[in-house]
């Protein structure tokens, strides 16, 4: 397992690094369920851009409202710590399985067609790591995108948040503890402290690294592994110095979709007569492959078994 929070470069899939690549981010869904991604396609320029844009678009339009919410009187009258809100500013866009990017309030052109151009990047990415997920786990292309399709396809949004300076960031968190309930989650951010995921009891710093898309797998992903990839608890700790700006793109299941482990990652079910039959010759060898041979009921099922190999 790595010892500091993953960053996978996605340019060793091509060539003689992909075996060791994709090792490294099956290692990052399933030890982790958090890290970063670099040469993952998306152009920095549009990055930069759609950052660029979500802060003015918060400046001009969302931080007045803010600045006149209950919550930040609250916070300024000093009157014991707010559990039941967040230091955070936000808007949402849906871009899957139809765009309503022109019904955010008063959106310029500029910030309209660069959300049209960064949600075509960031589908693509998500996809290309949901296969990559499935790769790893022996499921066919496409499994995951299927499973998430529903009658009109998966659903796909991006929350467009800020969290402002906090005058008093002892009273109230900037976002509080949660799982994502989705599927597979990109996270533009900027280099401001703040957004922390829990790993071994402990929590982790995310540090971005310059031109890295975080990424982190949602409780659906949980459950179409069976486990075998965790949604993490995570938070946002508000700032003194803020401002930091969060764009997290939600590739998730469409409403509709029916959820449920993969078939081929559940536990086989057997007799246990039968099992002890495959275990009375591969005791001494790993019990995964075990389990795997009770999946296709081997030919030796059939026959007795000859005294007990406990
Ligand atoms: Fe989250």
């Amino acid at each position: 397992m790595e010892k500091g929070m993953p960053v996978i470069d996605l340019a060793g899939l091509d060539g003689k690094r992909r075996k060791e690549t994709l090792a490294r981010f099956q290692d990052a869904c399933e030890n982790w369920g958090f890290f970063q991604v670099v040469n993952h396609g998306v152009a920095t320029e549009l990055v930069e851009r759609t950052k660029r844009l979500t802060h003015e678009y918060h400046d001009a339009v969302l931080k007045p409202a803010f600045q006149q919410s209950e919550v930040v009187k609250k916070v300024e009258a000093g009157e014991g710590r707010i559990g039941d809100k967040d230091w955070e500013t936000c808007f949402f866009v849906q871009h899957l399985p139809a765009s309503n990017a022109d019904k955010v309030p008063n959106i310029s052109t500029e910030l309209f067609e660069t959300i049209k151009e960064y949600e075509q990047e960031a589908a693509k990415l998500a996809e290309r790591l949901l296969d990559l997920i499935c790769e790893n786990l022996a499921l066919e292309e496409g499994y995951i995108k299927k499973a998430f399709a529903g009658a009109s396809g998966p659903f796909m949004g991006t929350k467009f948040a800020k969290y402002p300076s906090c005058p008093k960031p002892d009273l109230i968190t900037g976002l509080r503890t949660h799982t994502d309930a989705g599927g597979i989650i990109l996270v533009l951010q900027d280099d401001v402290p703040g957004l922390q995921f829990l790993k071994g009891g402990d929590w982790v710093d995310v540090v971005p690294v310059p031109g890295a898309i975080f990424i982190n797998t949602g409780d659906q992903l949980e459950v179409i592994t069976n486990g075998r990839i965790k949604s993490i608890p995570h938070r946002v700790i508000a700032q003194e110095e803020g401002g930091r700006i969060s764009i997290a793109t939600f590739y998730n299941p469409a409403s509709d979709a029916v959820i449920g482990p993969a078939p081929s990652l559940l536990y086989p079910v057997f007799k246990f007569e039968e099992y002890m039959k495959v275990y009375a010759g591969t005791k001494f060898a790993d019990k995964e492959p075990r389990f795997e041979a009770m999946k296709t009921r081997p030919a030796e099922l059939d026959g007795p078994l000859n005294g007990l190999v406990y």
